[in-house]
């Protein structure tokens, strides 16, 4: 009686990161800056709490449709003809819990047990637990971070078999904070066009790219929409992470089968927060540029200052909020350092070996979720930390720049 299903039991146990390490120690009343989740840190702009309020004030909390409210998906298609240059209509949109809920609807959807589906590595560790609940294998195409993540057909192709159904992409890329370029996807395109695959492209950072740097939907690309499913969300750009608010854009045929499963599980997303969305999309833009904006210059004190430090070099995040430092000049394994920095420093990273061995030898550094003054005290003690691992090293204990 007492035995779970094989989907979970067979799923190997996924570690939280630092995340839960941190809250344990949060718990015994640690003063922690967290740079571990991406949880932004602006409030929800005023005028889409408003219609979300005004909603549920107008009655508007009755079941609806399954696919989301019709003025909502209308508005969807608008944005994504306009600013993603993916056409579609109303009823080729999905509203979901979150860009979590598409990507996990896709996956149920599309991919069968024994599909292989490759994650361009490093990956965002959600999306390798939700191929292994759909019984599928995920396949591991290694980018090289000698050459800035630089995604080409070469690396990926070799991950390809009979087998392989579906590439899954993530860009603006967490952890990397790559916005790969017109040509980078133009490859995986072709790519994904001469082998008959599908593409899962989380966009959830769509918005959120700096200096002259542009983001592309892969869908937008010739023969691209026809076997692309775009995941996007309101999580990370109107820091409505708490609304769980998302949505997919696919071909007629996958979207029929995406129905069925959200038809089976969440049925719809809330009602009345269906009207917040609406707002997100089509009020004044000052909102999601004043975040942009502060996130860039969050992004440009931590590089800066992380670069500064002995045995840290960082390349400059050309989108979300990551940084992702290197520091495998200390030789030491990235979760080692993860573990130190939080027990000495008492500030939480990520190592970068939680997203697969291409990220060994970095951190990941969120800088869009505490205020720039907090962000100032756990780079002070990101310095002190590193300087005393560095004079160690140098003091020949095998730590360090010998
Ligand atoms: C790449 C990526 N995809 C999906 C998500 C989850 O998005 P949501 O909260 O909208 O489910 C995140 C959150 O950090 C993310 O980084």
């Amino acid at each position: 009686m007492r035995r779970v299903a094989k989907r979970i039991s067979e799923t190997p146990k996924k570690s939280f990161g630092m995340y839960q390490k941190a809250a344990e120690l949060g718990a015994r009343g640690a003063d922690l800056i967290h740079f571990e989740l991406g949880k932004p840190y602006a409030d929800t702009p005023g005028h889409i709490k408003q219609a979300a309020i005004d909603a549920l004030l107008a009655g508007e909390v009755h079941y609806s449709d399954l696919r989301g409210t019709p003025e909502l998906r209308k508005t969807l298609a608008r944005k994504l003809n306009e600013r993603n240059g993916i056409a579609a209509s109303a009823d080729d949109v999905l509203v979901t819990n979150g860009l979590t809920h598409a990507s996990f609807a896709a996956f149920m959807a599309l991919i069968d047990p024994g599909d292989e589906v490759i994650l361009l590595e490093p990956y965002y560790p959600q999306h390798l637990g939700k191929i292994e609940l759909a019984g599928a294998r995920a396949v591991i195409a290694p980018l090289d971070a000698a050459d800035d993540f630089t995604l080409k057909p070469a690396l990926i192709e070799p991950a390809i078999t009979p087998r392989t159904r579906m590439i899954v992409l993530v860009n603006p890329v967490n952890p990397t904070g790559r916005v790969y370029s017109r040509e980078e996807l133009q490859g995986l395109a072709d790519l994904a066009i001469r082998h008959d695959l599908l593409v899962l492209s989380d966009e959830v950072y769509e918005d959120i790219v700096f200096d002259d740097h542009k983001h592309i939907s892969i869908a937008s690309l010739p023969g691209m929409a026809e076997r692309t499913v775009t995941a996007f969300a309101f999580t990370k750009s109107y820091a409505m992470d708490g609304w769980r608010l998302g949505y997919a854009v696919a071909p007629s045929w996958a979207m029929a089968g995406m129905l069925k499963i959200t038809a089976n599980d969440a049925t719809h997303v809330n009602t009345f927060i269906q009207a917040g969305a609406r707002a997100a999309i089509e009020g004044p833009p000052e909102p999601l540029e004043d975040l942009v904006d502060e996130d860039r210059r969050k992004r440009d004190v931590v590089v800066r200052r992380l670069n500064q430090m002995p045995g840290v070099r960082c390349a400059l995040p050309q989108g979300a909020i990551y940084a992702f430092p290197d520091i495998s000049d200390f030789g030491l394994p990235s979760q080692v350092m993860a573990e130190r920095i939080l027990e000495e420093a008492r500030v939480v990273v990520e190592a970068g070996s939680f997203y697969g061995p291409a990220g060994e030898g970095h951190l990941r550094i969120c800088f869009g979720s505490e205020s720039i003054e907090r962000i100032e005290i756990g780079l002070d003690r990101l310095q002190a930390f590193f300087n005393g691992l560095w004079q160690a090293g140098a003091a020949g204990n095998g730590v360090g720049n010998g």
